[in-house]
């Protein structure tokens, strides 16, 4: 069974509540139950986390476990954590950076991404269906 990891990066706990006419209705636990009857043969691993170290320390243990992928909403910090980079790059891991909204039709200080560039692809703009798309591109690609 493959094993894909969801991480999710700062107020993104708030996801449903939080900015609705930008990040839609949907809430971490929709799109949870969304990925696991999308995806029933794989076998997921959801993290939230509001701290860099947080998410970090969670790149460090995934590097050591029998992760195949992971679907990465990093947030606000893809736009400031070099931290964040060197985890992914280290960790080894093919990551699938995921952005609700289209970063690149918003403010200036979103269009960089520190975490993108070590990523194996970037889906941004398409709404919460980015994590089932970031899903089956980690199956068929990664
Ligand atoms: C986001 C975009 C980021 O710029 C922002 O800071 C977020 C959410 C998205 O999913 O569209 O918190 O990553």
């Amino acid at each position: 069974m493959k094993k894909i990891a969801v991480l999710n990066g700062p107020n993104l706990n708030r996801l449903g509540k939080r900015e609705p006419d930008i990040y839609g209705s949907k809430t971490l636990d929709d799109i949870a139950d969304e990925l696991r009857s999308d995806f029933p043969e794989v076998s997921f691993d959801f993290f939230q986390s509001n701290h860099e170290g947080a998410l970090i320390d969670k790149f460090s243990e995934l590097a050591e476990s029998d992760c195949d992928g992971v679907i990465f909403n990093p947030a606000a910090y893809s736009h400031t954590s070099v931290a964040l980079r060197d985890a992914i790059s280290g960790a080894g891991l093919p990551v699938v950076e995921v952005h609700i909204s289209n970063i690149h039709a918003r403010e200036r200080f979103r269009h960089h991404t520190h975490t993108a560039v070590v990523s194996r692809g970037v889906i941004t703009g398409l709404g919460t269906d980015g994590y089932r798309l970031a899903a089956r591109a980690l199956l068929e690609l990664a």
